[in-house]
């Protein structure tokens, strides 16, 4: 399965934090919030990754990735020129993706819980359909929504309705079998002209071929999406990390954990960053502590 991260966009929101610098390469805490995304990809198994940015900031996402060499994956990059809908993801992506399926994770979206990695592995191991994640919010109006029976069967699915037949949110990171690349490459663009990822969705479940993962009580779906909710998102993982001591989103420690690279390999990853604590951290996990 390849993985394609969507970290396109203006981020308008958070201006003017983000005038000279692409929301996903600002920090949440202690490390890019690219990381994170890239963490749940990483952790489902895949080692394929495609980057889609602006012409303007995919520089910057090769300058803080690279190849990927050193965390035994490999990163490819592509630019979406005009932002397009992210189900354009799929057209831009379609060579990449060649006759493999495909996880799209949004580029700002940061999720974390116990369990999630058996999840991600679960639905990156599915040969056919597509594989959603709900999760419960308080404005569900803000997300594209999902109605489920009590069997968990998609019954409808709508972008930012404005009166929401649940207050289940889908979030953006969505696993689907190669048919995927048709579907996107058959949309018709939506009022606001835009390829709609909802109607991809809708594809599948008109195929019957949708399911949704309902992420409970224990989960958190972070929001990053204005200065306070960017704030909050970088205290949490700031309180879980100081509270444990162990990482959340730590690129090279997943790596080594998914057996991607080796003990020494992820020391040396650690020794260049040693003035940090971070570095400290990869070289404490290296050592088995
Ligand atoms: C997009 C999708 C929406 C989804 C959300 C998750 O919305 O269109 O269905 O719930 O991502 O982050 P956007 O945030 O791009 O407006």
């Amino acid at each position: 399965m390849k993985g394609i991260v969507l970290a396109g966009g203006t981020a308008t929101r958070l201006y003017p934090a983000t005038l000279g610098i692409s929301k996903q390469l600002l920090p949440i805490y202690n490390k890019p919030m690219v990381y994170y995304p890239i963490s749940l990809l990483m952790l489902a198994g895949i080692r394929d990754i495609l980057i889609i940015s602006t012409p303007h900031d995919l520089p910057g996402f090769r300058r803080l990735l690279g190849t990927g060499a050193s965390w035994g994956v490999q990163f490819h990059y592509a630019e979406q020129a005009r932002p397009g809908g992210l189900a354009e993801a799929f057209i831009v992506g379609r060579e990449f993706i060649g006759d493999d399926g495909v996880c799209l994770v949004l580029g700002d979206n940061i999720l974390h819980g116990a369990g999630l990695a058996e999840m991600l592995q679960a639905a990156a191991a599915r040969p056919t359909g597509c594989t959603l994640f709900g999760y419960q919010v308080t404005h569900p109006e803000r997300y594209g929504v999902a109605e489920i029976d009590r069997a968990g069967k998609i019954l409808s699915l709508e972008e930012k309705p404005k009166a929401p037949r649940s207050n289940l949110a889908v979030t953006g990171l969505y696993f689907y079998d190669n048919a995927v690349v048709d579907i996107a490459a058959h949309l018709a663009p939506s009022p606001r002209g835009e390829l709609e990822i909802t109607d991809v969705n809708l594809a599948y479940v008109a195929r019957d071929a949708a399911r949704l993962e309902v992420l409970g009580r224990g989960f958190a779906w972070l929001d990053t999406g204005t200065h306070d909710s960017f704030l909050d998102a970088a205290n949490f993982v700031q309180v879980l990390e100081r509270r444990q001591g162990v990482y959340i989103a730590a690129l090279e420690e997943i790596a080594y954990r998914m057996g991607f690279i080796d003990a020494a390999q992820l020391a040396k990853l650690g020794d260049a960053m040693a003035m940090t604590d971070y570095g400290k951290y990869l070289q404490a996990v290296a050592r088995g502590e």
